[in-house]
């Protein structure tokens, strides 16, 4: 057990190298997909390898009171099969007794609104503090468009009503913001209507809903990720018959994340990372590292479960400064914080614009990096959209706050692994257990 208050003294004094070989927890947002998406066939579903982490646990009792059965085996997640309605063709979902608690997770939050959009019952989301702040007009505008009826607090937030419709409306909706949250609960809630509902978005954004949703027979468009022109608009037909999901959950990009970025500014370090998520709709940071002059290599690409997978060699390097634009930023939404802590290391001035979605995330990301950074020495400018990070700064340790944000508190802690003078306490280490339950024990596991 992490105690509330973690220190990371024993990286810092005895200045380890980060080496060996490491498998990543498995994918957040695949494990999400899976049950909500496993949940709405009427046949056996299996989810191998998912991740038991918070927030998943949030959609998996979420699912639990809507009258799915989910049996926890071994390493897999066994969704057994539901009847199916003759409204919608999809499994039949009960009416909860109670409110739908998402605890932390705006995932479940808004792909769960789209789910529940389609129903013929009424139900209630809560969150913890943090999604209580989050915008959800997102979803609830078009999910109203399409038929919904939602009702929040005055600001938008959650508290959610939703009296759902089994007889939505297919639309045509064109997204301010490049959010797989707010596509995906368009998408869910587009497979209840009648017709074809089309989401057009900004930029593209992560599209594993895509890819599962088409294995399992949706009649869905998209043009694959991979593909060189990338188009923005994702169509799906209501009143398709999903089949069962059988699929196993590839290693966590956005949580090996730390570790590249562990490896390639403590020095002598070489970890190889195995069998992690390649969708290049994560992998913008890869991008942006290889700029900065990043040793990586990609080793063994391949295919499974409709997403490539590979190894990742990464070596210690001697990094420069980059801009990383509006258009990557979608690409890597969860990895700017750890990105500035390694921008930190890197010398010159490097720039990150069109990243004001951040300060909707768990915590205001640009405002709690730039002034925890600040903390331990970094000379880190906040923008209204981004950051300018000046390096090469040497750190020091500092008492800094996690802001109860899981990937706050574990880009600190890799800051903490180069900082030396004092040891870094990161205040609310726990909350890293939302999605990166083993990180310290893993981190502790490579040091050399
Ligand atoms: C997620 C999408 C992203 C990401 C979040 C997980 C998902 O959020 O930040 O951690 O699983 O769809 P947005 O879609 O709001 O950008």
């Amino acid at each position: 057990m992490i105690p509330k208050t973690a220190s990371i003294e024993s990286f810092l004094l005895k200045r380890k190298k980060i080496s060996g070989e490491y498998r990543p927890p498995p994918d957040k947002s695949i494990t999400h997909r899976g049950i909500f998406l496993g949940a709405l066939s009427h046949e056996t579903s299996r989810v191998q390898n998912p991740l038991t982490s918070g927030d998943c646990l949030s959609t998996f009792r979420a699912f639990n009171q809507l009258g799915v059965k989910i049996t926890k085996k071994k390493n897999e997640w066994v969704i057994a099969k539901g009847k199916k309605s003759v409204l919608t063709q999809l499994r039949e979902l009960s009416a909860p007794r109670a409110a739908l608690d998402c605890g932390n997770s705006g995932t479940t939050m808004r792909l769960l609104s789209g789910i529940l959009s389609g129903q013929a019952f009424k139900s209630r989301l809560t969150g913890d503090a943090s999604l209580s702040k989050r915008p959800m007009k997102r979803v609830i505008e078009p999910l109203t468009k399409m038929g919904a009826k939602i009702s929040a607090s005055k600001d938008g937030t959650a508290p959610l009503e939703i009296a759902g419709n089994p007889h939505l409306r297919a639309i045509e909706w064109k997204s301010g913001v490049a959010s797989a949250q707010v596509k995906s609960s368009i998408l869910l809630a587009g497979l209840f209507a009648d017709g074809k509902t089309m989401v057009i978005e900004p930029e593209r954004s992560r599209d594993h809903t895509e890819r599962i949703l088409k294995s399992m027979g949706a009649k869905i468009r998209f043009k694959s990720s991979g593909s060189a022109l990338v188009e923005n608009k994702i169509s799906i037909e209501g009143g398709a018959i999903l089949r069962g999901l059988d699929f196993k959950v590839p290693g966590d990009f956005s949580s090996a994340a730390f570790f590249i970025a562990a490896a390639l500014i403590v020095p002598g370090s070489d970890l190889t990372i195995l069998d992690v998520n390649l969708n290049p709709t994560r992998t913008g940071l890869l991008g942006v590292l290889r700029r900065m002059g990043a040793k990586i290599r990609l080793e063994s690409v391949r295919e499974e479960s409709g997403e490539p997978i590979g190894d990742l060699r990464v070596r210690y390097s001697e990094l420069n400064s980059t801009e990383v634009s509006p258009a990557e930023i979608p690409l890597l939404i969860d990895e700017i914080p750890v990105l500035s802590v390694i921008a930190t290391q890197a010398s010159g001035i490097t720039t990150i614009i069109g990243a004001e979605e951040l300060r909707v995330k768990e915590s205001d990301r640009l405002s709690a990096i730039a002034t925890e950074l600040r903390k331990m020495g970094a000379r880190i400018q906040e923008k209204k959209d981004g950051l300018v990070i000046e390096g090469r700064t040497p750190l020091q340790g500092a008492i800094v706050q996690s802001c109860d944000d899981h990937r706050m508190a574990m880009s600190l802690a890799v800051a903490g692994l180069v900082a030396t003078k004092w040891i870094t306490m990161i205040k609310d280490f726990n909350c890293i257990s939302i999605s990166f339950p083993s990180f310290w024990q893993d981190l502790k596991s490579l040091e050399r």
